[in-house]
């Protein structure tokens, strides 16, 4: 029987990058995915393309900052299933610039979708997770939730409030079976690393192929990026860890730039 069969999971972010190949993998092992993203034209695109392999798959539009259309979402997802198994917290954005520089709109936007994001989906499904005495949340953390980076102050800010909100949801959730974990990628090229190659290398007046070898890749131990299927195995691992041994922890999964 397929690890994750009859299971559903709510995947934020899910119509590109790490939370799309999350998508693909649950629904390869019998689970149905719930694309849930601000993009509901490319959410339906990657739901259809998941029906179209022989699985099941539910696109929804949610904007993660927004209660009223994650509480819809949420609902929607119960009214179509009657139960959510799994949540994992990805959408997300990046910005660069110098604290300095770093208009205060961009600030509360970058931590309104990651961190009020996590927050607000995190409360919705919870509420049925509850009563169901059973489900895992997992939140996209980075290596930016253990380290910092030039030019990423909201980013490094809210990753690394993610683990205190896992570690409380963790506690919390303990005594109905609900756990929460992080995962937390290196660089992986998704829409969101390959926008901020240019960037970098303007702001740190240097050629998007030092950004690449010089900041983004220097302290791995191969030169590698981190694959959406490395990120992906590892959210699976803790989506179908069964006990609460784990609950609260966090997983780094960089081909070895941060080690702990
Ligand atoms: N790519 C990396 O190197 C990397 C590394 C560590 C962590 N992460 C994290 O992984 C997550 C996914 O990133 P990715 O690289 O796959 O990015 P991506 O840009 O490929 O995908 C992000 C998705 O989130 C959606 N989204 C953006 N704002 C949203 C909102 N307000 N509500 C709902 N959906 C929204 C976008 O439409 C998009 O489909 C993010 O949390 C990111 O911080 C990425």
């Amino acid at each position: 029987m397929p690890r994750f069969s009859d299971k559903v999971a709510i995947i934020t972010g899910a119509a590109s990058g790490i939370g799309k190949e999350i998508a693909v993998r649950f629904a390869a092992e019998g689970g149905v995915p719930v694309i849930a993203d601000l993009n509901f034209d490319a959410a339906d695109a990657t739901a259809r393309e998941i029906r179209g392999k022989g699985s099941d798959a539910f696109a929804v539009a949610m904007n993660v900052a927004d209660e009223t259309a994650v509480e819809r979402g949420v609902s929607d997802t119960m009214a179509k299933y009657g139960r959510i198994d799994v949540l994992v917290s990805n959408a997300g954005i990046q910005i660069v610039k110098p604290v300095v520089d770093f208009p205060f709109g961009d600030w509360k936007r970058l931590l309104a979708i990651q961190l009020d994001g996590a927050f607000l989906t995190t409360k919705a499904c919870l509420r049925y997770m509850y009563q169901a005495k059973s489900g895992s949340i997992i939140y996209m953390g980075s290596v930016h939730s253990k380290e910092a980076s030039v030019l990423k102050a909201p980013y490094v800010t809210a990753k690394h409030g993610l683990l205190g909100l896992c570690r409380v949801v963790a506690k919390e959730g303990a005594q109905y079976n609900v756990r929460a974990n992080v995962v937390c990628p290196g660089f992986v090229r998704t829409p969101l690393v390959d926008k901020q190659i240019p960037e970098q290398a303007k702001e740190l007046g240097i050629s998007e192929e030092d950004v690449i070898k010089r900041v983004m890749l220097k302290d791995t131990v191969d030169g590698q990026f981190t694959t959406t299927q490395d990120v992906a195995e590892a959210v699976l691992f803790c989506a179908g860890f069964k006990t609460n041994a784990l609950t609260g922890q966090s997983l780094v999964v960089s081909h070895g730039w941060f080690m702990e």
